[in-house]
């Protein structure tokens, strides 16, 4: 089985779920008092899709607008970048505008992208429309989402989605290109392979 590691960087607003959804993909754990994050904090997960196994650093970032400078720090290297809003949340919806002219701007040339509509368990008090969302995905060229951390539901199967897009030939000679740029070779090292499980850093 071949290997290799990516990162993946959850954007949105204050309050979506982004550590929820981390939690939950990584530790099948969900907080109800989950506290906000400042600064940004990673977790350690593997994701098989097609026989390959990638070990997936996943960052969680801070959603406040006092962080926003900081954020930006966040975004190199990272290859998957998923967008979070609250389904409940009309304002965390066109908030993804922001956060998706902050990436183009400061990211990474090529990125595998994702629209991620939380907290499907509040379908009642649903403010965005999912036709809606799944049309702005497709104009960003991203894919979409709905997914519950508060349940699970579907959270597993959004990275396994992104995952399946980073490893796929188009997106994979992408990052070649990129990684070319940047004067990095493609080898799996021992150190990228040697990552423990499942851990968590925090970085403030
Ligand atoms: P910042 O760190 O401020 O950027 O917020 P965040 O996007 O990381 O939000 P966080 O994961 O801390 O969740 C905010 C609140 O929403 C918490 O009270 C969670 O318990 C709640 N929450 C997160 N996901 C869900 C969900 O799927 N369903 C429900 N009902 N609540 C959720």
């Amino acid at each position: 089985m071949s290997e290799s590691n990516v990162k993946i960087c959850l954007l949105g607003g204050s309050g979506v779920g982004k550590t929820c959804i981390i939690n939950r993909f990584s530790n099948n754990l969900f907080d109800e008092n989950s506290i906000s994050t400042s600064g940004g904090s990673y977790s350690v997960k593997d994701v098989t899709v097609n026989g390959k196994t990638v070990h997936c650093d996943v960052w969680d970032t801070a959603g406040q607008e006092k962080f926003r400078s900081l954020t930006k720090h966040f975004y190199k290297d990272a290859y998957i970048v998923c967008f979070v809003y609250d389904i409940t949340s009309r304002e965390s919806f066109d908030q993804l505008k922001g956060w998706y002219n902050d990436l183009k701007q400061n990211g990474e040339k090529y990125t595998v992208l994702a629209v991620v509509g939380n907290k499907t368990d509040l379908y009642e008090k649903e403010e965005v429309n999912e036709e809606e969302a799944r049309q702005y995905a497709e104009s960003i060229g991203a894919e979409f989402q709905l997914v519950s951390a508060k349940t699970g539901q579907n959270v597993t199967l959004l990275f396994e989605k992104v995952v399946r897009v980073y490893l796929g030939p188009e997106f994979t000679e992408k990052v070649e290109e990129m990684k070319k740029d940047k004067g990095e070779g493609t080898k799996i090292t021992a150190e990228t392979i040697k990552k423990p499980q499942k851990q968590s850093k925090k970085f403030c």
